[in-house]
């Protein structure tokens, strides 16, 4: 059947998305699949029309961020009874929610660093005293580092929860963890090689993400292969506590006494030329074109 590949959408990972969805959709043509790009919202546009006047059987997503990640457009499609690649509406939305994902993996027994809510009447001394400096103050439903900062004092913590705000009306702040960062892409339920990322930066924010020459992803990942093993059993974990479905990647920080930490689920991960499920599939021997067709058959379940 015909595929659409959906991305763009109005979120702010709008220009990511698009990066994304022009790669998958040069992979799917290069591996003879019919398939044919909407750019949602583009200008003027409303994507329940554009979707209704599309000819198409199945969709692969490829819209990071709200409106496209967080399980309105699976929503709408399951409406249509278009088949679509990935998670659900419900794992997309929790997916998508930083506060709530933790809150299921904390009940579920699973790992994931210390946090408060912050409000406009917070007591940020409070929130000093219980999590310690540095923390991550974040937007709770954003992606791609988007609205997040590293503080080191309450008043860099004020800026950066006025900073966050405009992103979100929910925010919170989080235990920073000393130590390293892995991510973990999961396809069909099971855990890809390991990447150890390195940057340079404050964190791995946007410009570490997509534009810095000198962000390192290793899969020399210094892990034992025990330690290996229980963060990719952990991860798998993560991804089926949410009720995730087909694809996705688990961010994850290790302290230096070696415990693992939650960061987050990303239902619809980066497919850029620097992206990470591409990388990790290719060190396990797959390639671009042999993922994205692997990807559009996870639509078929
Ligand atoms: N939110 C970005 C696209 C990622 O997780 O890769
Ligand atoms: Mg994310």
């Amino acid at each position: 059947g015909r595929v659409a590949v959906l991305m763009g959408g109005r979120s702010a990972e709008r220009a990511i998305s698009l990066r994304s969805g022009q790669e998958v959709l040069k992979g799917l043509l290069a591996a003879g699949v019919d398939a044919f790009a909407i750019d949602l919202c583009a200008e003027g546009a409303d994507p329940v029309a554009q979707l209704l006047a599309a000819e198409f059987d199945r969709a692969f997503l490829v819209t990071h961020g709200r409106g496209g990640e967080d399980g309105t457009l699976q929503g709408l499609l399951e409406m249509m009874q278009k088949p679509y690649t990935g998670s659900g509406v419900a794992a997309s939305a929790l997916g998508m929610d930083k506060l709530r994902c933790k809150q299921l993996w904390m009940g579920a027994g699973f790992p994931t660093p210390a946090f408060e809510v912050l409000t406009e009447t917070t007591d940020l001394d409070a929130v000093a005293a219980r999590l310690g400096f540095p923390m991550m103050v974040k937007p709770v439903h954003e992606g791609s580092s988007i609205g997040m900062s590293r503080v080191r004092n309450t008043e860099e913590l004020r800026a950066a929860y006025a900073q966050a705000v405009e992103y979100d009306h929910l925010v919170i702040a989080e235990a920073w963890i000393s130590g390293a960062e892995f991510t973990v892409a999961i396809l069909n339920g099971a855990a890809l090689p390991v990447i150890r990322l390195e940057t340079s930066h404050d964190f791995y924010d946007f410009n570490a993400k997509y534009e810095a020459a000198d962000t390192r992803y290793l899969f020399e990942d210094g892990l034992s292969s025990a330690q290996r093993e229980a963060l990719k059993r952990l991860c798998e974990g993560a991804f089926a506590a949410v009720g995730c479905r087909g694809w996705g990647r688990v961010d994850v920080m290790m302290d230096q006494q070696g415990h693992f930490y939650l960061l987050e689920v990303n239902t619809l991960p980066g497919m850029t030329d620097h992206s990470l499920v591409p990388m990790a599939a290719r060190q396990a021997g797959m390639g671009f074109e042999q993922l994205v067709v692997t990807l559009i058959r996870t639509s078929l379940m």
